[in-house]
Protein backbone atom coordinates (compact mmCIF):
# COMPACT_ATOMS: atom_id res chain seq x y z
CA UNK A 1 0.00 0.00 0.00
CA UNK A 2 0.91 3.51 -0.40
CA UNK A 3 1.61 5.64 2.68
CA UNK A 4 0.39 9.28 2.06
CA UNK A 5 1.95 11.25 4.88
CA UNK A 6 3.94 10.99 8.33
CA UNK A 7 0.17 11.03 9.90
CA UNK A 8 -0.97 7.89 8.03
CA UNK A 9 2.17 6.33 9.06
CA UNK A 10 1.54 6.79 12.58
CA UNK A 11 -1.91 5.82 11.90
CA UNK A 12 -0.84 1.90 10.78
CA UNK A 13 2.13 1.83 13.65
CA UNK A 14 -0.88 2.19 16.27
CA UNK A 15 -3.04 -0.40 14.27
CA UNK A 16 -0.09 -3.09 14.15
CA UNK A 17 0.71 -2.33 17.92
CA UNK A 18 -2.76 -2.40 18.70
CA UNK A 19 -2.52 -5.96 17.16
CA UNK A 20 0.56 -7.31 18.13
CA UNK A 21 1.60 -10.36 20.47
CA UNK A 22 4.57 -9.45 23.12
CA UNK A 23 6.69 -11.90 21.85
CA UNK A 24 6.78 -10.88 17.97
CA UNK A 25 9.84 -9.47 16.07
CA UNK A 26 9.45 -6.70 13.53
CA UNK A 27 11.75 -6.88 10.99
CA UNK A 28 12.39 -2.94 9.17
CA UNK A 29 13.60 -3.32 5.74
CA UNK A 30 14.36 0.07 3.90
CA UNK A 31 16.82 2.26 2.67
CA UNK A 32 18.40 5.12 4.87
CA UNK A 33 15.88 7.69 5.86
CA UNK A 34 12.86 6.25 4.77
CA UNK A 35 11.09 6.07 8.17
CA UNK A 36 12.12 2.80 10.43
CA UNK A 37 12.99 4.83 13.21
CA UNK A 38 9.93 6.96 12.87
CA UNK A 39 7.65 3.96 12.57
CA UNK A 40 9.32 2.53 15.55
CA UNK A 41 8.80 5.82 17.70
CA UNK A 42 5.10 6.18 16.94
CA UNK A 43 4.69 2.45 17.86
CA UNK A 44 6.77 2.93 21.29
CA UNK A 45 4.98 6.27 21.84
CA UNK A 46 1.75 4.68 21.36
CA UNK A 47 2.22 1.76 24.44
CA UNK A 48 3.46 4.42 26.65
CA UNK A 49 0.64 6.21 25.97
CA UNK A 50 -1.37 3.33 26.87
CA UNK A 51 0.71 2.46 29.87
CA UNK A 52 0.48 6.09 31.35
CA UNK A 53 3.58 7.02 31.47
CA UNK A 54 5.95 9.31 30.02
CA UNK A 55 5.94 9.80 26.34
CA UNK A 56 9.70 9.48 25.71
CA UNK A 57 12.16 10.18 23.27
CA UNK A 58 13.01 7.36 20.60
CA UNK A 59 15.73 7.76 19.19
CA UNK A 60 18.19 5.75 16.28
CA UNK A 61 20.23 2.91 18.36
CA UNK A 62 22.61 3.29 15.00
CA UNK A 63 25.61 3.79 17.89
CA UNK A 64 24.14 1.96 20.54
CA UNK A 65 22.80 -0.77 18.51
CA UNK A 66 20.24 -1.37 21.18
CA UNK A 67 17.60 0.58 23.41
CA UNK A 68 14.99 -0.54 26.06
CA UNK A 69 11.68 0.36 26.52
CA UNK A 70 10.08 -0.84 30.00
CA UNK A 71 6.05 -1.46 30.01
CA UNK A 72 3.90 -2.78 32.67
CA UNK A 73 3.75 -6.25 31.52
CA UNK A 74 6.59 -6.02 28.45
CA UNK A 75 9.23 -4.47 26.96
CA UNK A 76 10.47 -3.60 23.51
CA UNK A 77 13.77 -3.95 22.47
CA UNK A 78 14.73 -1.70 19.67
CA UNK A 79 18.17 -2.54 17.64
CA UNK A 80 19.49 -0.43 14.44
CA UNK A 81 22.27 -3.15 12.98
CA UNK A 82 23.80 -1.42 10.22
CA UNK A 83 27.10 -1.08 11.69
CA UNK A 84 27.07 -4.83 12.22
CA UNK A 85 29.27 -6.43 9.77
CA UNK A 86 29.19 -10.37 10.62
CA UNK A 87 26.85 -13.00 12.15
CA UNK A 88 29.74 -13.04 15.23
CA UNK A 89 29.17 -9.50 16.15
CA UNK A 90 25.38 -10.29 16.03
CA UNK A 91 25.93 -13.81 18.30
CA UNK A 92 26.80 -11.19 21.30
CA UNK A 93 24.08 -8.38 21.09
CA UNK A 94 21.25 -11.21 22.47
CA UNK A 95 18.83 -10.88 19.78
CA UNK A 96 18.66 -14.78 19.00
CA UNK A 97 17.29 -15.19 22.76
CA UNK A 98 14.03 -16.49 23.68
CA UNK A 99 12.39 -14.27 25.27
CA UNK A 100 8.80 -13.74 26.51
CA UNK A 101 7.08 -10.56 26.95
CA UNK A 102 9.61 -8.87 24.76
CA UNK A 103 8.73 -6.95 21.40
CA UNK A 104 11.99 -6.56 19.05
CA UNK A 105 11.86 -4.28 16.72
CA UNK A 106 15.09 -4.86 13.79
CA UNK A 107 16.15 -2.24 11.92
CA UNK A 108 18.71 -3.22 9.31
CA UNK A 109 18.01 -6.60 10.32
CA UNK A 110 19.71 -8.90 6.53
CA UNK A 111 21.97 -10.05 8.48
CA UNK A 112 19.50 -12.28 10.52
CA UNK A 113 16.44 -12.22 9.54
CA UNK A 114 16.40 -16.22 8.44
CA UNK A 115 17.31 -16.66 11.94
CA UNK A 116 14.07 -15.16 13.04
CA UNK A 117 11.62 -17.81 12.28
CA UNK A 118 8.69 -15.77 13.80
CA UNK A 119 8.64 -12.49 12.53
CA UNK A 120 7.02 -9.58 10.53
CA UNK A 121 8.73 -7.88 7.93
CA UNK A 122 7.78 -4.58 6.73
CA UNK A 123 9.53 -3.28 4.34
CA UNK A 124 9.38 0.60 3.46
CA UNK A 125 10.77 2.37 0.08
CA UNK A 126 10.58 5.97 -1.11
CA UNK A 127 7.25 6.80 -2.99
CA UNK A 128 6.83 9.59 -6.19
CA UNK A 129 6.17 12.60 -3.71
CA UNK A 130 8.59 13.37 -0.36
CA UNK A 131 6.33 12.18 2.16
CA UNK A 132 5.04 9.37 0.55
CA UNK A 133 5.86 5.80 0.93
CA UNK A 134 5.37 1.98 -0.37
CA UNK A 135 4.49 -0.09 2.59
CA UNK A 136 4.64 -3.77 2.30
CA UNK A 137 3.99 -6.31 5.25
CA UNK A 138 4.13 -10.13 5.69
CA UNK A 139 4.09 -12.36 8.56
CA UNK A 140 6.43 -15.56 8.97
CA UNK A 141 6.04 -18.51 11.24
CA UNK A 142 4.21 -18.11 14.49
CA UNK A 143 2.89 -14.60 13.78
CA UNK A 144 -0.54 -13.86 13.11
CA UNK A 145 -2.49 -11.14 12.51
N1 LIG B 1 5.33 9.08 5.26
C1 LIG B 1 6.46 9.07 5.95
N2 LIG B 1 6.80 7.98 6.65
C2 LIG B 1 7.98 7.96 7.33
N3 LIG B 1 8.85 8.97 7.40
C3 LIG B 1 8.55 10.10 6.72
C4 LIG B 1 7.35 10.18 5.96
N4 LIG B 1 7.33 11.39 5.38
C5 LIG B 1 8.43 12.02 5.77
N5 LIG B 1 9.17 11.27 6.58
C6 LIG B 1 10.47 11.68 7.17
O1 LIG B 1 11.48 10.79 6.78
C7 LIG B 1 12.45 10.65 7.82
C8 LIG B 1 12.59 9.20 8.23
O2 LIG B 1 13.71 9.08 9.06
P1 LIG B 1 13.99 7.81 9.97
O3 LIG B 1 15.10 8.16 10.88
O4 LIG B 1 12.72 7.32 10.55
O5 LIG B 1 14.50 6.78 8.85
P2 LIG B 1 15.23 5.37 9.05
O6 LIG B 1 14.65 4.46 8.03
O7 LIG B 1 15.15 4.95 10.47
O8 LIG B 1 16.73 5.72 8.67
P3 LIG B 1 18.10 4.94 9.05
O9 LIG B 1 18.27 3.86 8.03
O10 LIG B 1 19.14 5.99 8.93
O11 LIG B 1 17.95 4.39 10.43
C9 LIG B 1 11.97 11.51 8.98
O12 LIG B 1 12.62 12.76 8.92
C10 LIG B 1 10.49 11.65 8.70
O13 LIG B 1 9.95 12.84 9.23
MG1 LIG C 1 16.62 4.35 11.82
Amino acid sequence: MIIKSLEQLNFLSVEIAKKLSKSDSILLFGEIGVGKTTFTRNLINFFQEQDNVQITDVLSPTFNLLYEYEFKDFKIMHYDLYRLKNSKEIQQIGIFEETKAVIKIIEWPELIKNRIPNRIEINLSYAENENERNFEMETFGKCRF
